[in-house]
């Protein structure tokens, strides 16, 4: 970024808002067609960059995501990132021309974006499925929680109207993943579809309310993700192992109860969008396809340069898909293979960089979003980009 000739002005002794000209980085990215100035992501552990991490606190156990081997396939060491590397959103921001995109909780630098996802998060409340007897194990944060945190950034470092409005037109909004975890703690701790299933027009509602707080707060193009086929995840393929042929697909090995759950979200999804787009028709709300954009790794797997199993994770304690829910990767004694970047599954519930980057790409560059992302433009509103920091 060129520093050298931002302007700067100080609201208070704490806060600075640096108005940087970005012209060279804004030409070299309008020459490429890519015409976003930042990103601010929501979410959960497909997103978290580093949020959970700096929830837990010290003296607690740590959560097994934040030990080694998470992060040893591109930042050497845990970062917090559910993977042995970069994330989806980390891949977009690197085809963006952005740094990677700073979690909320570090607090600094947001002018490429913010990362408000955490890893466990629901969509819902978390008080909806503690009176229901659903217990998370990670977090109590919520798709509301991180809501309120993007209004407290605004609040503080965007405090003019005209600013406000300069950064959110600007920024690609990603709105989730989130939700997935409002079906998996309660699938995983033994519920009934049918109850996990009435939760849905509520998860959809709870998106659908972001994303309008989100555009009439400013912001006019948002990608909002589906969620993964469940019933290829090798901690569902434990759990509902099955000795019923007909409960999985021939050409994968998926579950396939489990993926058309996936594929009920999904639809409900897609239908509310739409009706968001109608509504709002000055913004561009893409519906990104994770479950196909993933699902033609497990269908192709060497395809995509990964090897036959592409259902086994590559980090786990054994079993028929090296997961064991009281081992997990990172605790002893799991144990993580020679070369995840021939693996779909990290650790039994996330994907590795290798699969990630494929995802990243089937959106990029199509089919898995219409338009793919490097295709949306922004008219800027103007080449000033607005950096803004502690
Ligand atoms: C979440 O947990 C934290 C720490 O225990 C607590 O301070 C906070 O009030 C809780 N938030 C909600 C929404 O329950
Ligand atoms: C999971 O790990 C625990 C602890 O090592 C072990 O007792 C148990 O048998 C394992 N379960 C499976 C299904 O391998």
């Amino acid at each position: 970024m060129a520093k050298s000739s931002s302007l700067l002005i100080t609201f208070t002794a704490s806060t600075i808002i640096v108005l940087s000209m970005l012209i060279s980085s804004t030409r070299a990215r309008a020459s490429a067609g890519i015409c976003y100035n930042s990103i601010i992501s929501f979410g959960d552990s497909l997103a978290d960059t580093g949020n959970l991490i700096r929830l837990t606190s010290s003296n607690s156990p740590p959560d097994h995501f934040f030990l080694p081997p998470y992060g040893e396939s591109f930042f050497q060491h845990p970062t917090g990132r559910c993977s042995d590397g970069r994330l989806i959103i980390d891949f977009i921001a690197e085809n963006l021309g952005l740094h990677l995109i700073q979690p909320y909780l570090a607090g600094k630098d947001f002018g490429e974006g913010v990362n408000f996802a955490v890893a466990g998060a629901t969509a819902i409340d978390d008080s909806f499925f503690r009176e229901r007897g659903i217990h998370n194990p990670f977090t109590n944060v919520s798709l509301g929680t991180q809501l309120g945190w993007f209004k407290d950034m605004l609040d503080s470092f965007c405090s003019k109207p005209s600013d406000r409005k300069k950064f959110l037109q600007s920024s690609l909004v990603l709105m989730g993943e989130i939700g997935g975890n409002d079906y998996n703690h309660a699938l995983l701790q033994g519920r009934k579809l049918e109850e996990v299933k009435s939760f849905v027009p509520a998860v959809v509602r709870t998106i659908s309310s972001a994303i309008k707080e989100l555009i009439e707060s400013g912001a006019v193009t948002l990608i909002v993700p589906g969620n993964l086929p469940i019933g290829c995840s090798a901690a569902y393929l434990t759990y509902f192992q099955s000795s019923d042929k007909d409960d999985y697909d021939m050409a994968t090995g998926c579950i396939k109860w489990l993926n058309k759950f996936s594929k009920y979200h999904n639809k409900i999804l897609k239908t509310e969008i739409n009706r968001i787009r109608e509504l709002h028709p000055h913004a561009t709300i893409n519906y990104a396809d994770y479950y196909n954009a993933a699902m033609r790794l497990y269908r192709s797997p060497n395809k995509y340069g990964f090897k036959e199993g592409a259902l086994t994770a590559c980090c786990g304690a054994g079993g028929p898909y090296n997961y064991n829910a009281s081992v997990p990767c990172g605790y002893p004694p799991s144990t993580s293979c020679d070369n995840p970047s021939l693996y779909v599954s990290w650790d039994g519930l996330h994907l590795t960089e290798a699969a990630y980057r494929w995802i990243a790409r089937g959106l990029l560059q199509g089919p898995y979003s219409t338009p793919p992302i490097n295709r949306i433009c922004i008219p800027a509103p103007t080449s000033a980009g607005l950096v803004l920091q502690y």
